[in-house]
């Protein structure tokens, strides 16, 4: 090989080992700016944890749900249409751009699904989540929830791994008129003739979807 030939390989290389550095800067770059929390998302963790996926059965799990959905369920509890004694004082704190930001990233965050607390294949919770209860004219969950738990973007919440116990008191809250932001009251009609042993079974079975 002449010495114009090799110099012209040793800038050739140079370029592309310094375009693969670049590309994996971007990219470390876009992975940061997912994972990287807004101020604001600070104070969610110690309950929701720091990546969305509350370890306390009576805080729900918000990691990888839509961010639409999370966004109306602040700004529903900062006018007081949900009521969250819990949350309120924290989003009476927050702008419209904190709680689109907040929503972005927690809807970021990879969930980790939890295990059927009981109820899984097989069970009367799986029955009414796949099936709903045809006797009281209680509709399959999967209808609007999907197969999986997954939900449909805006409107329809992932439910998948979400704590049986937050899951149970979201549909009594519902059904007894205590939550009433659902958009033409879709959840407090579904949940209307549902006993609190169909609503355990099916909240047991949520738990454990993927
Ligand atoms: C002190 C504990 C606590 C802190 C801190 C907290 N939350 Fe919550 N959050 C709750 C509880 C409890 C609920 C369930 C509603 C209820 O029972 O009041 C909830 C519900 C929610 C919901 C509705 C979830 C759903 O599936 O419908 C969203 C969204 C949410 N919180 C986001 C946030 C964000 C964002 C922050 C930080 C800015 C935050 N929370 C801080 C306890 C907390
Ligand atoms: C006709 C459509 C529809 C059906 C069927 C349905 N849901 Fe829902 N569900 C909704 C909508 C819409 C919301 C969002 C309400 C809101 O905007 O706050 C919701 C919200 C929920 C929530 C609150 C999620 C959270 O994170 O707080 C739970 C829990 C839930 N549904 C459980 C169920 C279960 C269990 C069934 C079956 C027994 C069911 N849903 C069937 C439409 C439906």
């Amino acid at each position: 090989m002449g010495l114009r030939k090799f110099a012209v390989l040793v800038v050739s290389i140079m370029i592309m080992v310094i375009g693969a550095a670049s590309h994996a800067e971007d990219e470390a770059d876009a992975a940061e700016a997912v994972n990287k929390a807004p101020a604001s998302a600070q104070i969610c963790g110690s309950c929701h944890g720091a990546d969305g996926n509350s370890m306390v059965p009576m805080f729900p799990k918000i990691a990888g749900q839509h961010p639409e959905y999370l966004e109306k369920q602040l700004k529903n509890i900062k006018a007081n249409v949900r009521m969250s004694p819990v949350m309120m004082g924290i989003v009476a704190t927050l702008s419209d751009e904190d709680m689109a930001a907040v929503s972005q990233y927690f809807s970021q965050q990879a969930p980790k699904v939890g295990a059927a607390a009981g109820n899984a294949a097989g069970s009367v919770g799986e029955k009414i989540y796949q099936g709903g209860i045809p006797g009281s004219g209680v509709p399959a969950c999967a209808s609007c929830h999907g197969t999986n738990g997954q939900g449909l973007a805006p409107g329809f919440p992932r439910l998948a791994g979400q704590h049986a116990t937050y899951t149970d008191t979201q549909v009594k809250a519902f059904r007894d008129g205590q939550r009433k932001n659902d958009a033409a009251k879709m959840m407090r009609m579904v949940s209307a003739k549902m006993t609190d042993d169909d609503i355990a079974a099916v909240a047991a079975y949520i738990q454990g979807l993927k």
